[in-house]
């Protein structure tokens, strides 16, 4: 197999992990990110004039740097059809899926409508085009909480946990008037509130045939306790320390079997991956969202743990793909997210991160950069969320505990995490 000039777009931890697990394959020639972030500009050629949503641009920088594949790391591009641009205007390879596959991402609606026709458990939901009509059923039928949510894209934030008319409506307004996700909250969903664990699944496809990543645990909500706002992450950690094998078994079966041939019957040849969120309630999981790219921060969990050269299998799966055997290191891990205080909504940026230098060198402790900028040898915070620090164990205590001993090292003005990663009863 020949070596690749590689370009990863996207500029969050997620794209430092690829970056950092795609840097130790012997088949990547040079690596290249757009935009990129501090921390990937040490390990990959980045640049911050290009615009990933100018295919165009994209297309003529790939060109300029003879790359043989382009990984796409965020989902907007996928949804605006990156991969069908260039699988028409270039003989690039791109690993993602075309735009009508992004669509499970892009349009909640079309999301839980493709679940109810699969018939893949989900929330009982309504969609709704118009405020009145949203209000009228709030008013007339809504069981609180509910959760609405914005169809369109909203950098994970459109999801809003309501417990009364008053938020209700309030949130309604935000999404449907004052545009606060601008057409993304136009059409709007609303759902029965599941109450439950939450577990993300990601699955690596190959034109249709997929092999399983390790599943992790998200924490989305911002303060301890899952209390505040939706964030795009808090932390994670991998794998789930309370998963069962009949709970796996059910997954298998309600959820993913059932999605993978319903892509087909849809005739849709998914390449990238395919990220489920999934809320288990009582022991029964329920699928919450589709993300059709690498999970924020799951990445940053699962791509330590995999021991197989992911590069060589973008590049050169093995045929039949769903058989190729995956291997992960018998550990754990464990991710504190370092926000900048008031993520994820106002928060400052421009300020310098001290500490990184003391954890250079420990073998079980990885910092993938989210929202940082490098100026010289200085690095300063550039983003809401802004470190990914990843502690690595042979137990769950072991892996939450390196992780928090790094956190704590680290240091910016009005840094904030959530102190409750890890912790399960
Ligand atoms: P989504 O983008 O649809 O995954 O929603 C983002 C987050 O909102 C999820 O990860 C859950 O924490 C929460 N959420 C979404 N839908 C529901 C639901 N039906 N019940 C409870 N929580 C939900
Ligand atoms: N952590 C969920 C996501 O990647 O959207």
């Amino acid at each position: 197999m020949t070596k690749e000039n590689v370009l990863i777009l996207g500029s969050g931890g997620r794209e430092h992990a690829l970056c950092w697990k795609l840097s130790k394959s012997p088949y990547l020639k040079e690596l290249y990110c757009i935009p990129g972030n501090g921390g990937i500009e040490t390990i990959a050629h980045t640049d911050t004039s290009v615009d990933i949503m100018n295919f165009e641009a994209v297309k003529r920088f790939a060109i300029d740097h003879e790359i043989g594949l382009i990984v796409v790391g965020k989902e907007n591009p996928l949804v605006s059809g990156i991969v069908d641009y260039f699988k028409k205007n270039s003989e690039i390879k791109v690993f993602g899926p075309n735009q009508h596959a992004a669509t499970l991402e892009g349009s909640k609606i079309f999301a839980k409508n493709f679940f109810m026709k699969h018939d893949i458990p989900t929330a009982p939901y309504q969609t709704f085009f118009s405020k009145d009509d949203a209000i009228y059923y709030l008013r007339s039928q809504a069981m609180y909480p509910v959760v609405i949510k914005a169809d369109g894209l909203a950098q994970g934030k459109g999801v809003m946990i309501v417990h009364n008319e008053e938020e209700a409506i309030h949130s309604i307004k935000e999404m449907m008037d004052s545009k606060r996700f601008q057409s993304a909250g136009e059409k709007i969903v609303i759902e029965n509130f599941l109450d439950g664990k939450e577990l993300s699944y990601q699955l690596l496809f190959m034109d249709g045939e997929y092999v399983e990543l390790i599943p992790s645990v998200d924490y989305k909500r911002a303060l301890d306790d899952n209390e505040g706002p939706n964030t795009g992450g808090m932390g994670n950690m991998a794998p789930p320390p309370w998963l069962d094998d009949d709970l796996i078994k059910q997954i298998k079966n309600k959820i993913i079997k059932k999605l993978a041939s319903s892509l087909k019957i849809e005739g849709i040849q998914f390449t990238g991956v395919l990220f489920l969120g999934l809320m288990i309630c009582q022991n029964t999981p329920y699928i919450l969202e589709i993300n059709v790219r690498f999970g924020d921060p799951e990445s940053q969990v699962v791509l330590p743990l995999l021991k197989n050269d992911l590069l060589e299998i973008i590049l050169n799966p093995k045929i039949p793909f769903s058989e190729t055997p995956l291997t992960w290191l018998n550990k754990k891990t464990t991710c504190v997210v370092l926000a900048s205080k008031g993520y994820p909504d106002h928060y400052e940026i421009d300020k310098p991160i001290t500490g990184l230098e003391k954890l250079a060198g420990k073998d079980n402790v990885l910092v993938f950069h989210a929202g940082t900028k490098k100026n010289g040898n200085q690095y300063f915070t550039n983003g809401g969320r802004v470190l990914n620090v990843v502690g690595m164990g042979d137990t769950w205590q072991e892996s939450r505990q390196v992780a928090y001993e790094a956190a704590k090292l680290i240091h910016f003005d009005g840094k904030t995490n959530r102190t409750d990663i890890g912790l399960f009863e």
